[in-house]
């Protein structure tokens, strides 16, 4: 075999197979990205692009912030690389610590992975590990819900809800089924902040778990506010429905908060802006400002002190971990980032903006093409009307005319999300906003 493969020459654009990409279309008229700082990307010409997106709902600080590149690059020329099984690293244990310190109370156990993916498979496994040892082993169904996204890994992909990224896989876990989306635009349309109609959507849980049978199911797992299927914000009353019935059936609830952890909805967690503490909370993105790639599960107290204790002194308690679990440059890049949220106050700051980003979010009503606005937090979702045979379509079109434009705006199908850094400003918002109005009018 030739050590080199003599067919590749300079690099070229064909040998990334670029995730989650429309590839022969992205190669055909490329938008890359070569710099960043603040609320800002600079494309390779050096044309400016305002950020709506925090990158990917993750850089929650903004770009290349001073304190957490140094962090890095000192922890990088100190000690690279240090094994987490049966061995530790002090960052590992700071990093934890700080974690526990935002965390709901009495969910104080960290567990680090590496993405949001491998958080919701831990957390998974963690659910059906805790049943195990508490002596109800055949709890291990998992219900997700329709419209939801847990990543991308065999866990995440099976309880996840959207169709599109199930289709090819279909029945890789066994013992799964779904509840609802909450998603009613009929009722709903145009609500500031939480909608008013679909509490009753929890309900159909409870004919789940009659189906299936309180002793066969383990967990259920939901974002809070859902995100990736296009900012779909929990009906007031909901998310206590389903925790309550949670709680009654002896069933886990795990919040996937990979996007709203850290500060999106002006409170550390979800969990605190609804004031409902889940069994079971995975995140991942914001933990780190996105520097370094990190992920985690944060269980309550009991959880890990049921799997710990039923173990045999000595043996490995759960046996699930990841080579680059703890990373001591992404531990030393969580406590850059966190520093940074209580030093600049970033979460409250959030919350302060958030009135002001909903109104300007809602000026876009009567755009051209807008049938729905959401928001909640500093998250929002703007729905277009899809174009008859290219659903999808409209919304790819307005993101590449926003970025042609100088914004950056994520679509999914012919939903624009908005999930801009924490520390945007006024004049942010409005650039944001009267980029996307112009982009619209233009838009069949
Ligand atoms: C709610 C949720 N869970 C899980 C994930 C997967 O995270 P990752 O892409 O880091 O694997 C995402 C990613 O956007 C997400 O939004």
């Amino acid at each position: 075999m030739k050590l080199e493969n003599p067919s590749v020459h300079a690099a070229t654009l064909e040998h990334f197979w670029m995730p989650f990409t429309a590839n022969r279309q992205f190669k055909a008229a490329p938008r890359l990205l070569a710099r960043a700082e603040g609320m800002f990307y600079w494309t390779p010409e050096g044309r400016e692009v305002l950020d709506g997106t925090a990158g990917l709902w993750c850089v929650n600080a903004g770009h290349s912030r001073k304190p957490i590149v140094e962090a890095v690059q000192r922890q990088a020329a100190t000690m690279d690389y240090a094994p987490p099984f049966n061995m530790g690293h002090p960052l590992a244990f700071e990093a934890a610590t700080a974690v526990a310190r935002v965390a709901p109370v009495g969910m104080e156990r960290v567990f680090f992975t590496n993405s949001g993916s491998e958080s919701a498979d831990t957390a998974i496994k963690m659910a059906m590990a805790y049943h195990r040892a508490r002596g109800e082993p055949s709890r291990r169904i998992i219900i997700g819900r329709e419209r939801g996204y847990h990543g991308v890994n065999i866990g995440g992909t099976t309880v996840g809800g959207i169709p599109g990224n199930r289709k090819a896989f279909p029945a890789m876990m066994a013992g799964v089924d779904h509840i609802r989306s909450t998603h009613d635009l009929a009722r709903n349309a145009f609500s500031k902040g939480q909608p008013a109609h679909g509490a009753e959507f929890a309900d159909e849980l409870e004919r789940l778990i009659a189906f299936h049978d309180p002793s066969n199911i383990a967990a259920v797992i939901v974002e809070p506010m859902a995100g990736s299927a296009g900012v779909l914000i929990p009906p007031k009353g909901y998310l206590d429905k389903l925790a309550a019935t949670c709680r009654k059936h002896g069933i886990l609830l795990i919040f996937d908060e990979v996007i709203t952890g850290f500060g999106r909805l002006g409170t550390p967690f979800a969990a605190h802006y609804f004031n409902i503490t889940p069994d079971l909370l995975t995140c991942a993105k914001a933990i780190n400002n996105a520097a370094i790639p990190m992920g985690a599960v944060i269980a309550k107290n009991e959880i890990y002190d049921t799997i710990t204790n039923a173990a045999p002194e000595g043996a490995i308690e759960f046996l699930h971990g990841y080579t680059y679990s703890a990373h001591p440059m992404a531990c030393s890049a969580l406590l850059a980032t966190q520093k940074l949220y209580v030093d600049e106050q970033l979460f409250a700051r959030a919350q302060a903006m958030a009135p002001k980003f909903e109104a300007a979010l809602h000026s876009l009503r009567d755009a051209r093409h807008v049938i729905d606005i959401r928001n909640l937090g500093i998250v929002g979702g703007i729905e277009l009307e899809p174009r008859a045979g290219a659903v999808g379509r409209r919304g790819l079109e307005a993101h590449i005319r926003c970025f042609e434009a100088g914004v950056l705006v994520r679509s999914t199908g012919d939903i624009l999300a908005l999930s801009p850094p924490l520390i945007i400003e006024d004049a942010h918002i409005e650039r944001i906003v009267e980029t996307i109005r112009t982009a619209l009018a233009g838009l069949e």
